[in-house]
């Protein structure tokens, strides 16, 4: 039986099926293309050593999914498609509605179809909104987010609590991730925006390979202790292995567990941008910049309960994350179309 992996060409999909492989676990992946190049696909497969097949479909076309679901043995889901970028889910709702809240009551239903009932979804710390005050534990109110693409990860959050609470053969995995940052180790894979970044360590990574000028660093009088930004920086390889982790409970554990996937340990912004001028051995320019709306000072997990019930802990620190992004960014200056 395989894992179904949707959205599993993107940045952490392609580095989910390479633990998923080296792991031991059969996959299947889909991705209807739209945010990844397809030689996303021939990379994962030149590290793995391995083939495993892949259908260019998208989550919201029933029928194309039914197809796979046909043609290959699936027995749980990985359900990493959907949009992500914050500034555009404002100016444009209703494409985030669709492909990630329809997209998924698609997915569900064809899954319920083919009795297949296993899920982890890829959630995002941004369900805390802007209340909760750090460290965040799963137990706290969620739901107060401040965009539609926050909105979506909330809606979906309780389409599937509503789902596993009507029927007790559904096992269902929420986790919640905080700021995913690196590359594979072997500098072939890694993070490639289309455009201007909107993130913090891709934007720094472009600025270092000479492809921007300078980090404009969103407010420098934040309530922290350099007056930038904290949040909780994960190994995107980390992340990666927390969804072995997470898959492997969900064939013994029915119901739904929440889980986030943080280090608990929070960086600033001048933090990031001092660690990745060691890691590429020159000093990344930057200004201060006005705040950018709906940021938030400090946002950083308590990952204790992904170390007691999943046993798995983040190995990674800052150094090695800036280390494996630059070695990724200066080895692919033009990502996936190099
Ligand atoms: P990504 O854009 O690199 O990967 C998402 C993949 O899904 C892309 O390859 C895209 O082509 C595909 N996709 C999008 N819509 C689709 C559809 N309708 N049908 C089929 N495929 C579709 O993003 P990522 O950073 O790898 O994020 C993966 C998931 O994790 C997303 O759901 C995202 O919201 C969530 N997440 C990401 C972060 C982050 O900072 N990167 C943080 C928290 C949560
Ligand atoms: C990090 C810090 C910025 C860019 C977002 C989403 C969240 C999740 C992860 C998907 C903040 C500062 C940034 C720049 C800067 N994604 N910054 N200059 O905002 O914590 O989280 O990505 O689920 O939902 O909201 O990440 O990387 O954009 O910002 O100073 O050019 O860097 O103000 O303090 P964020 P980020």
């Amino acid at each position: 039986m395989a894992v179904l992996v949707t959205g599993g060409l993107g940045y952490i999909g392609s580095h989910t099926c390479v633990e998923l492989i080296n792991a031991g676990i059969d996959i299947v992946v889909i991705d209807n293309l739209y945010n990844c190049k397809k030689s996303s696909y021939d990379r994962i497969k030149a590290l793995v050593g391995k083939d495993f097949p892949f259908y260019k479909v998208d989550i919201r076309d029933a029928e194309g999914l039914q197809k796979v679901f046909d043609k290959e043995k699936i027995d749980s889901v990985i359900h990493f498609a959907g949009l992500k970028a914050v500034g555009e889910s404002v100016e444009k709702p209703l494409e985030y509605f669709d492909n990630n809240v329809t997209g998924t009551l698609v997915l569900l239903d064809v899954m319920r179809k083919n009795g297949c009932k296993k899920i982890v979804f890829s959630s995002s710390a941004t369900v805390y909104g802007m209340k909760n005050i750090s460290p965040l534990t799963e137990d706290m109110e969620v739901g107060g987010v401040t965009n539609p693409y926050g909105r979506t990860k909330y809606i979906i959050e309780c389409m599937l609590k509503d789902i596993s609470a009507s029927d007790s053969e559904w096992s269902v995995c929420l986790l919640r991730y905080f700021n995913p940052i690196g590359a594979h180790k072997s500098g072939t894979m890694g993070e490639d925006p289309n455009g201007i970044p909107n993130n913090l360590l891709p934007y720094i990574a472009k600025v270092a390979v000479g492809k921007l000028e300078k980090v404009n660093v969103f407010g420098n009088d934040y309530d922290t202790p350099d007056g930038t930004g904290v949040r909780d920086y994960i190994h995107v390889v980390d992340l990666a292995k927390g969804h072995v982790k997470a898959i492997e409970k969900l064939d013994t554990h029915p119901g739904l567990e929440v889980y986030n996937l943080g280090t608990g340990i929070g960086y600033s912004v001048l933090d990031i941008i001092h660690a990745f001028s060691e890691a590429c051995g020159h000093e990344v320019p930057f200004v201060f910049a006005p705040r950018r709306p709906g940021d938030i000072d400090i946002c950083y997990a308590d990952p204790e309960k992904a170390a007691t019930e999943l046993g798995w802990t983040a190995q990674y620190d800052l150094k090695k994350m800036c280390e494996d992004t630059w070695r990724w960014q200066s080895n692919n200056p033009d990502g996936y179309r190099g």
